[in-house]
């Protein structure tokens, strides 16, 4: 049986530059996805998959997102003095109880790899999932549980993927696959951001993955990337060698809210999944929007 992983790190130090003006004083992760903001949505995903430790890597200027999960006594002793017992639990934010919560910070901008890495005094000695909040996965069992319910079999270094067209390889990590079973495809190499011309596949590396501490070795080397940055992409293609590598075809619809109309879609989808009831209002509204703006 594999260790099972119990800490997950929020890469979260990003400029939001495709948000601005919106995200010039607050955090992209901080926008909201229907009723909360994206950084619970994935902070509620790796709860439900029973991960305890969240840490945060955050930029000098971006301490607002941890800050998300910190008490609030303000609103704490306002509405318990109102007995509103229903805005007292959102104030939880999602965190399970006895969570631990940690932030780091990535001084400077370096690449996704980088920001992982400054993690690694937190992480230490154990496998460890990552979870990129723009990539956000509705299915009724959070992606990173599915993931989990696979790596009990596999261990090793796991990405979740899946396909995009030929003309968007280039950006996102892509897998060259070896065999599939069911879910977990072996992968044989990974390469960050090909041109479609040389893309191995079109499965594509999605903001979930499962890794082993050894990663942390790798990523010290600063190799620079696609980009100019520090991949995480091209740590675990290094370490291939002594770490196997899988791929996990994963269920449910992934909405890109690291770009506007991927945030927006998100959040049609995520008003209209409640029960038809609830959502009547919203449906009457879209159909007039269609109607008028379509
Ligand atoms: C990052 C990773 C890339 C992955 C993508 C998923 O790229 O480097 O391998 O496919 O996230 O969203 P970024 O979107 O930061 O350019």
């Amino acid at each position: 049986m594999n260790q099972r992983p119990t800490k997950v790190v929020f890469p979260v130090a990003g400029l939001g530059a495709r948000f601005l003006p919106a995200t010039k004083a607050v955090a992209k992760e901080l926008l909201p996805v229907a009723d909360r903001p994206l950084i619970q949505w994935a902070v509620e995903e790796a709860a439900e998959a029973g991960f305890e430790h969240f840490i945060f890597v955050t930029s000098p200027h971006k301490s607002a997102v941890a800050a998300h999960f910190d008490p609030a006594p303000h609103l704490q002793e306002n509405l318990s003095a109102r007995d509103n017992q229903a805005a007292l639990e959102l104030l939880k934010a999602g965190l399970p109880d006895g969570a631990k919560i940690d932030e780091v910070e990535q001084a400077e901008p370096l690449g996704l790899g980088h920001a992982i890495w400054c993690a690694r005094e937190l992480v230490g000695n154990e496998p460890f999932a990552v979870i990129l909040v723009d990539d956000l996965v509705h299915h009724e069992t959070g992606c990173l549980q599915q993931m989990l319910q696979a790596y009990r079999g596999t261990g090793g270094n796991m990405v979740a993927v899946e396909t995009v067209p030929p003309e968007d390889t280039q950006k996102y990590g892509i897998i060259a696959s070896g065999r599939q079973n069911g879910a977990v495809i072996d992968v044989t190499g990974l390469v960050e951001k090909p041109s479609p011309e040389t893309a191995p596949s079109q499965l594509a590396i999605i903001g979930r993955y499962i890794l082993q501490p050894e990663i942390f070795a790798t990523l010290s080397a600063f190799k620079k990337g696609a980009g100019n940055e520090i991949q995480i992409t091209d740590a675990i293609a290094d370490l291939m060698g002594d770490v196997s590598v899988y791929g996990f075809a994963f269920q449910g619809t992934r909405f890109d809210c690291g770009m506007p109309d991927g945030l927006l879609a998100a959040n049609v989808a995520y008003g209209l999944s409640k029960d038809r009831e609830k959502t009547a209002e919203l449906r009457r509204k879209l159909q007039l929007i269609l109607e008028n703006f379509g």
